[in-house]
């Protein structure tokens, strides 16, 4: 059964807000500043489509984007947005099933990664990776491997909440770190939020 986040685009970005306080936003947009005029960028599991007001924001623009969501319900929505001189197509599917002769400047996997058991994330990594050019840049911004105890419940808490909803299998956060170490990606920005319960990092890729 794949992850369905239909039931609830309705109420996820209020939810996320309060839940996290603004550190799903700020993680998400930090490093949004690092995108050059008319990047082609590649964005997956972008939800309500909030990221790309922020990214209309900016300057500079004419980014021309690809926006992946696995969601109906969560596209519709990302739809209405404004885009103001940026370009955006948007896909319906999940992104196992997208492939583009094209690739990318920039990727961003905003908080993507935790829905998925290892095995999954890193056929999912690699698809991906197969999308970016040589030197590009990925933008990642996810929960981390908790470390206090009121993390681990509150992971757990949210699993189970999105096992019920979404049919998310995850029990526990893939190691998606050491997907950038194994593809050569060098770090170049990263800094943590939510006393360390989330990052944002930015990448940048260096293959063969
Ligand atoms: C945890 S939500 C994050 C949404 C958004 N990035 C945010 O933080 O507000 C994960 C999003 O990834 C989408 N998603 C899950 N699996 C996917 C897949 N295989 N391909 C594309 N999108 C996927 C879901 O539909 C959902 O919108």
């Amino acid at each position: 059964m794949p992850v369905n986040y239909n039931r609830v685009a309705w109420f996820y970005d209020t939810l996320s807000r309060v839940v996290f306080g603004g550190a799903i936003v700020r993680a998400q947009t930090l490093y949004l500043p690092l995108l050059e005029a008319g990047d082609s960028i590649l964005i997956v599991g972008g939800g309500t489509g909030w990221i790309l007001e922020r990214i209309a924001n900016m300057s500079p623009k004419g980014f021309r984007i690809t926006y992946v969501e696995a969601s109906e319900e969560m596209i519709k929505r990302a739809k209405k947005r404004t885009i103001a001189q940026n370009e955006v197509f948007f896909i319906n599917c999940p992104i196992e099933e997208f492939n583009s002769k094209n690739s990318f400047d920039v990727v961003i996997t905003p908080f993507l990664f935790d829905n998925f058991l290892t095995h999954q994330a890193e056929k999912i990594f690699n698809h991906i990776n197969k999308h970016l050019k040589n030197s590009g840049l990925w933008l990642y911004s996810d929960f981390r491997q908790p470390e206090k105890i009121w993390q681990k419940g509150m992971l757990k808490i949210m699993l189970l909440f999105f096992k019920l909803l979404c049919k998310v299998e995850a029990n526990k956060l893939p190691d998606i770190e050491t997907q950038f170490r194994k593809n050569n990606y060098t770090l170049r920005e990263q800094k943590n939020f939510y006393k360390g319960f989330i990052t944002a990092r930015a990448y940048t890729s260096t293959q063969q």
